[in-house]
């Protein structure tokens, strides 16, 4: 990482009772007429969407409701998005949710501004070039959408999902209230801390040859035992307002470049979780969980000092200068009986999905992009090494 951009132009509005504020944060963006994008129940229940749509017309703005984002965000429901907002004349985009739902209101933020087939930007067949501004009320941490410039979106036509980053899909704001999270089923809060330290963890785990600078390695490993001392909090205490707070602030911190610039990271865990989520429609974070340490076990020896580091930086795993490569084992080991301490899978049929060779091989066609790619920087990874992953996941 000896060369590297740091653009992290969202501004963040942290802590209780911030909520309050989204009407004159919307206004100070330009907005007059609002899009409120929204999941399924969660907002509506806890009275966060009725709060909202007041403190709108508070500010003298108006608005439209468009709900129902599911958790892996549909492209369906996107081009739903887009042709309301063109009819209404929407002029500012407000996610109230997760990274779903903030993910859909980007896409529809690009769909607004960009002419042609949205699922082409998608694809990679063209280029972004505008967007509608957007902000959000983060209500869970975990994607770290809020603050990043990516939005990943399932396409039913086929079920692939894909991520899209660009330098327009940041959101001017976002709202994170701690307490807003205290309603999120303890499965979810997991599922976040795992998804919080993967987005780490990817950037951890850059090429061998990548010179670390040590603050960013710091930085890195800190977040990771921070994450992991209040996932521990939280489930036995969700109501710990401490706790909600250093989590969703890590979710955030671990996904716009603090803890190393993305270009250098690996992602192979991501890639190789999307086709699982696109396809069962898992929790994100539940599926890197189950993926991550036969991903581990299956590339470490490319730089097993880089798995003793977080062995012993991390994970209290005493070094042994004589057998470093058992300590990375056990870093490793250590690492999943973390995910289990949280109850999360570590297997892919602890999601209760009974992998066959069938599947595996259509997974890694399809992570392969039909064959055309490789995915990872540690350990670049080919389509027989992807389904070898999956086999080893099963
Ligand atoms: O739909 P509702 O009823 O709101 O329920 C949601 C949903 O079922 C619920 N929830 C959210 N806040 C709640 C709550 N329930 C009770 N109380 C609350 N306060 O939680 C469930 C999951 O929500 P979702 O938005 O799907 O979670 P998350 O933030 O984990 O987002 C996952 C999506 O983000 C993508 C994932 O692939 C997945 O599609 N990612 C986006 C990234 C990005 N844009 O930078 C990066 C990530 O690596 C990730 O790929
Ligand atoms: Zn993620």
């Amino acid at each position: 990482m000896d060369k590297f951009q740091f653009h992290a132009p969202t501004r963040i509005v942290f802590g209780k009772a911030t909520q309050e504020q989204v009407g004159t944060l919307c206004k100070e963006y330009g907005a007059h007429k609002v899009l409120v994008h929204f999941g399924g129940h969660s907002a509506e229940k806890s009275g966060l969407l009725e709060l909202v749509c007041h403190k709108l017309q508070e500010a003298g703005l108006t608005y439209v409701l468009l709900g129902g984002v599911v958790p892996n965000p549909r492209l369906s429901k996107v081009l739903e998005g887009v042709k309301l907002c063109q009819e209404q004349g929407v002029d500012f985009i407000l996610a109230v949710g997760g990274g779903s739902v903030i993910d859909s209101a980007k896409g529809i933020a690009y769909g607004v501004a960009n002419p042609g087939h949205l699922w082409d930007y998608y694809s990679g067949e063209k280029k972004i070039t505008a967007a509608l501004p957007l902000g959000a009320v983060l209500t869970i941490a975990a994607a770290g959408s809020e603050m990043s410039n990516c939005s990943v979106l399932t396409n039913e036509d086929g079920w692939l999902k894909r991520g899209l980053s660009t330098p327009f899909g940041y959101c001017c704001f976002a709202i994170m209230n701690p307490e807003l999270t205290y309603t999120l089923p303890p499965y979810q809060t997991a599922s976040g801390c795992v998804d919080i330290m993967v987005h780490t963890l990817e950037r951890y785990f850059t090429a061998p040859t990548t010179q670390e600078l040590d603050i960013v390695d710091r930085i890195a490993e800190d977040l990771l035992k921070n994450v992991m001392r209040n996932a521990l909090i939280l489930k036995n205490n969700p109501q710990n307002y401490a706790a909600r707070a250093e989590i969703m602030w890590c979710g955030t911190l671990s996904h716009n470049d603090t803890t190393g610039d993305r270009n250098y990271g690996d992602w192979s865990c991501h890639q190789l979780e999307h086709e699982l989520s696109g396809k069962w429609d898992i929790a994100h974070g539940a599926g890197l969980a189950a993926v991550w340490g036969s991903w581990a076990r299956y590339v470490y020896r490319e730089n097993v000092s880089r798995f003793t580091q977080l062995a012993v930086n991390v994970l209290n795993v005493p070094n042994n200068f004589r057998n470093q490569e058992a300590v990375a084992l056990e870093g490793i080991a250590a690492l999943e009986g973390f995910f289990k301490q949280i109850d999360m899978p570590t297997s892919i049929s602890q999601l209760n999905i009974n992998l066959t060779e069938e599947d595996i091989q259509e997974l890694a066609y399809k992570c392969s992009f039909i064959g055309k790619r490789t995915i990872g920087q540690f350990k670049k990874l080919d389509q027989t090494d992807m389904a070898a992953i999956y086999r080893a996941a099963k």
